[in-house]
């Protein structure tokens, strides 16, 4: 504080000093719920299946091992990158997520490694990449499967050599980050119609781990919905605070083809039409009638292919149908039908439509 000084002046000081403060306080107070959140503890996996996945889990996080996460839609392969991070040596340092789906392919590139002033038209500053950003953190990448073959290489050797530079540069950049990759289509699928570069995925499957579909692990159903529950009845002020047993059950038979994250939508809903305390079976609406009982045998499906129909004409007619429902979207089409997004591509382009 420069001498002398005011009054006034050194209220503002003072006020300044107490905000800023504050502003820690609330930080460390946040990131300390973070933490709470994504704590070990609070993953709901009772069944044998998921109780490997813990320990796999509590296993890899403490070092910079590279993982896979496998695993349908909304199985949860967010939230374990997070727990796994949480539980690093690296938990203080960023948890940078990239959706490998929703960056457009062209500026991938840029957005992953950064680029350098007038590296383009356009790029009137120089910026970091998200990888730069996760340095000494851990990167995310989800939707692996959709990265194009241009930039496969680049994650190569980031990989391999934890090395890159920024677009429009010739430095060479060094940077400390575990990778955790997702996919939610067969990987190695795309391998074999080669979408994928080898390489890369003999060096994102250092040490896999496959999170089960819901309807293989049908015991965590009821931990789960009540776990929602009392979420969504907090937020939203219900009444509401048992399931029924005749609603649990309902719950617990239906197949659940969005998983996790479709149960917690499930249950949002279900709240909106519950008038009392309980949760009675006509509030839930799932989206489609239950297909499979519970000890039904999996991938049992009620009817074969249309008459007349050829396999590959059927997988076609499914494609279409993917596409017209996804209003011409390619990256949505192909989420619909658990495929990456160069796989629909693939297919599209063996029909002639690409
Ligand atoms: N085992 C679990 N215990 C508690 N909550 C869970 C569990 N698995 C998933 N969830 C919750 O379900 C929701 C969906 O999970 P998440 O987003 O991690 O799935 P995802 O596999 O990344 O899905 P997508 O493929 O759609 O990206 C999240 O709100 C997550 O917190
Ligand atoms: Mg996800």
């Amino acid at each position: 504080l420069p001498k002398p000084f005011s009054l006034d002046h050194l209220a503002t000081v003072v006020r300044k000093a107490l905000e800023v403060q504050q502003l820690r306080e609330e930080n460390a107070q946040l990131r300390e719920e973070l933490g709470r959140r994504y704590r070990i503890e609070n993953v709901i996996g009772t069944g044998p299946k998921m109780q490997e996945v813990l320990a796999a889990v509590m296993r890899v996080a403490p070092t910079r091992t590279t993982v896979l996460l496998c695993g349908e839609s909304g199985v949860g392969k967010d939230l374990i990158a997070r727990v796994i991070h949480h539980h690093s040596p690296r938990a203080a340092q960023p948890f940078v997520k990239i959706n490998c789906t929703t960056i457009p392919e062209n500026l991938m590139e840029s957005e992953l490694f950064g680029y350098e002033k007038g590296a383009f038209t356009g790029a009137s500053v120089s910026k970091p990449g998200k990888f730069e950003l996760a340095d000494r953190g851990t990167v995310f990448l989800d939707e692996i499967g959709d990265v194009p073959p241009a930039v496969q290489v680049k994650l190569l050797r980031v990989l391999q050599d934890r090395e890159f530079e920024r677009l429009g540069s010739n430095r060479t950049r060094q940077i400390d980050v575990r990778v955790i990759a997702a996919t939610n289509a067969d990987l190695r699928r795309a391998l074999e119609e080669g979408n994928f570069r080898e390489d890369l995925y003999y060096r994102l499957n250092v040490f896999p781990i496959t999170i089960p579909p819901l309807r293989e692990r049908r015991e965590d159903i009821p931990l789960l919905a009540e776990r929602f529950l009392h979420k969504f009845a907090a937020e939203t002020g219900s009444r509401v605070e048992e399931i029924s047993p005749e609603a649990m059950r309902k719950l617990v038979e239906y197949h659940w083809p969005g998983n996790v994250r479709e149960l917690e939508n499930v249950i949002e809903r279900s709240l909106l039409y519950a008038d009392g305390r309980v949760l009675l079976p006509e509030h839930i609406r799932l989206d489609y009638a239950p297909r499979r009982a519970v000890n039904g045998t999996a991938g049992a499906v009620d009817g074969f292919l249309p008459e007349g129909m050829t396999l590959d004409e059927y997988e076609q007619h499914l494609i279409r149908e993917a596409l017209r429902r996804a209003g011409g979207n390619k990256s949505q089409a192909a989420r619909l039908l658990g495929l990456t997004r160069n796989a629909l591509r693939y297919r599209l382009s063996q029909m002639g439509l690409e």
